[in-house]
């Protein structure tokens, strides 16, 4: 049977960076409720971005209280120096950026062989190219479309560009790989990112501020609206 394109599944990721991490129990317990099943984990290490977040020892705290899947967005130097502290936190994915890695594949296969799953990351100015030769050993690919280090900035107009040409090049290559945008997601932008072929959306701010369960419900009204109109602005 041939799917359609509102047969597509665009998952909501939250990403905890804009959590209030005063009562992070409470706000899981609220990320569970709503429906999500993944929690994104925003990694910093005041080198390869200019602010300091956490490590394994918070997310090993957050996986005593959950049975989401726990993706770790490693903004760090060097990632592979850590990986097996994410492990034994209870990370199940790993997202590296080639930029921060001493040996790129072996970082990649490093994370596999920790029975992780791995995934790459993109900064906006970071070509497609990049990963053109590790596709097959990619579980997802993670395009930001604000530059990394802070919650709350606004989404760069253009990414769309960008995860199109991620789109094509799987599609060209007949590979299925999830692609994960991450950054300034919003119900309206939500769209723009869907209609270029976001499959997974990334969101902190627009999760976090208010009404968690509201906000996440505009934001798949947002997709499922997107979904059904594909011929609209920003469409490709
Ligand atoms: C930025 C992080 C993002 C961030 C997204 O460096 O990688 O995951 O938390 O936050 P919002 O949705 O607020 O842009
Ligand atoms: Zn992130």
């Amino acid at each position: 049977m041939k799917r359609s394109p509102t047969d597509r599944v665009i998952e909501i990721i939250p990403s905890i960076l804009s959590a209030d991490f005063a009562i992070l129990a409470e706000e899981i317990k609220r990320v569970e409720q709503a429906g999500c099943k993944r929690i994104h984990l925003d990694v910093m290490d005041g080198n390869f971005v200019p602010n300091i977040t956490f490590g394994p020892v918070v997310i090993e705290a957050i996986r005593r209280r959950t049975n989401l899947y726990l993706e770790a967005h490693l903004m760090i130097d060097r990632p592979e120096r850590y990986l097996h502290y994410f492990k034994h936190a209870g990370a199940n994915g790993v997202t590296v950026h080639q930029e921060a890695c001493g040996d790129f594949f072996e970082t990649l296969k490093g994370v596999k062989r920790l029975g992780m799953d791995v995934g790459v990351a993109l900064k906006p100015e970071t070509p497609v190219e990049n990963i053109k030769d590790v596709l097959l050993d990619l579980d997802y690919i993670l395009i930001m479309t604000v530059e990394p280090g802070f919650g709350g900035q606004s989404f760069i107009l253009g990414s769309e560009e960008k995860i199109s040409e991620v789109r094509d090049l799987l599609r060209e290559k007949g590979y299925e790989i999830p692609i994960e945008v991450d950054g300034g997601i919003n119900p309206e932008t939500a769209s723009f990112a869907v209609k270029a072929g976001g499959t997974r959306l990334v969101a902190g701010h627009a999760v976090f501020s208010g009404d968690l369960t509201r906000n996440i419900e505009e934001l798949r009204e947002s997709v499922k609206s997107a979904l059904e109109r594909p011929g609209a602005l920003h469409d490709k």
